[in-house]
């Protein structure tokens, strides 16, 4: 229990550290101006209140503007703050321009993804299947690989719904429909939430090893991995654009997303509703991102590459599609170099119907 306690306290610690430009940033402005009338009322009825301000360079700064955020020191916890006027701001903000360009980020990404598709196209397999299947992914691989993609996109449309709802379904579906879908979303959003950190967790360690950067890697970087030229690259068992999706979006944004997630969630562990605000916004931006790379990231394991869905599917590749799109790794597997896959196998895909293609 202590240890719990300890590791949430340690938590939350290092979310503070991270927060603390953004608590700089909420240091009050005087000459605010007040984003609504009733926002007026409240900064007229902490002129009496409000804490001198101990300026930054007083310990006392930091704490009272990160706990009590615009309203003086009061105590030792939120029980007695009747009015938080930073609730306003971050309704102004979430609801304004952060809502805005998380909005029109996903909208870009989706246009760009369609253009690119039609100017670049799916890369094909450039000759016919060899007929001789070898093991790519295991069972445990894929189980772990679809459970996290599957409660990630629950949590992405989930979120959505949250994030943009009220604006962008409730004028055609009516506030009763909407009501319900937003209940369902919240509650499926606040119990998927541990789920996928968990999913996540596991998915790190189980991936990690064929992850690490070498070489070839720099590599296929200076060559954009032929995605446009669809010119050959070699590359290991995950190339180098594989490697950056494990460690920013996997790894990096799946931090972010489990921190502020879980300091969202569970709103029992003592953090002040400033914390949650601001934990918000880092939720949401992180959100943006993380979808938005897995949106590429669903592409090309789709329609952007031929057979790429059916490695991950079944478990296992054509020989010329490995020697294709990662050589590196084709000639361990040839030469004998025990693959980095426990060989539990795959489950046998229905016949290939390319042509060409040997069954
Ligand atoms: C990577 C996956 C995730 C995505 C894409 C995502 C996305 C979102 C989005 C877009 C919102 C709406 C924010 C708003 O309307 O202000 C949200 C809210 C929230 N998220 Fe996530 N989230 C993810 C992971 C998590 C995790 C791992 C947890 C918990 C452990 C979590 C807990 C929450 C909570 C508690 C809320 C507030 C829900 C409410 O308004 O009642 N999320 N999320």
């Amino acid at each position: 229990m202590r240890a719990t306690n300890f590791a949430v306290r340690a938590l939350l610690a290092l979310v503070l550290a991270l927060l603390l430009p953004a608590a700089w940033a909420g240091v009050p402005n005087n000459r605010a101006q007040p984003a609504y009338a009733e926002e007026q009322t409240i900064m007229q009825a902490e002129q009496g209140s409000r804490a001198p301000e101990p300026g930054l360079a007083s310990g006392e700064s930091g704490r009272v503007h990160i706990d009590r955020h615009f309203l003086g020191q009061y105590g030792a916890t939120e029980g007695d703050v009747i009015l938080q006027r930073g609730g306003n701001t971050w309704r102004v903000l979430r609801n304004g321009p952060i809502g805005t360009t998380a909005g029109t980020l996903f909208v870009l990404a989706l246009v760009g993804i369609g253009l690119f598709y039609l100017a670049v196209g799916t890369a094909r397999q450039q000759h016919p299947d060899s007929g001789r299947k070898i093991v790519r992914f295991s069972n445990w691989d894929r189980l772990v690989h679809w459970a996290t993609a599957i409660s990630f996109l629950l949590l992405a449309f989930t979120g959505l719904i949250i994030l943009f709802g009220k604006v962008v379904l409730r004028p055609w579906m009516g506030a009763q429909v909407f009501s319900a879908l937003a209940y369902l979303s919240k509650y499926v959003h606040n119990f998927f939430g541990p789920l996928f950190i968990l999913c996540s967790l596991v998915m790190f360690f189980t991936f990690l090893r064929r992850n690490f950067f070498n070489r070839l890697d720099w590599q296929w970087f200076r060559e954009g991995g032929g995605i446009v030229s669809h010119k050959h690259v070699r590359a290991g068992f995950f190339n180098a654009g594989e490697k950056a999706w494990f460690w920013l979006g996997i790894t990096l944004l799946g931090l972010v997303m489990s921190i502020t997630g879980l300091i969202l969630d569970f709103t029992n562990m003592g953090q002040t509703r400033y914390i949650l605000q601001v934990a918000n916004y880092f939720h949401i931006g992180g959100a943006t991102l993380y979808i938005i790379a897995a949106m590429g990231h669903i592409y090309i394991g789709t329609i952007g590459t031929e057979g790429a869905y059916h490695a991950m599917r079944y478990g296992t590749v054509d020989e010329e599609w490995a020697r294709q799109h990662h050589e590196a790794w084709y000639d361990q597997v040839k030469a004998g170099g025990a693959p980095p896959v426990p060989p539990d196998g795959g489950r046998m895909p229905p016949p290939s119907t390319r042509p060409g293609a040997a069954t």
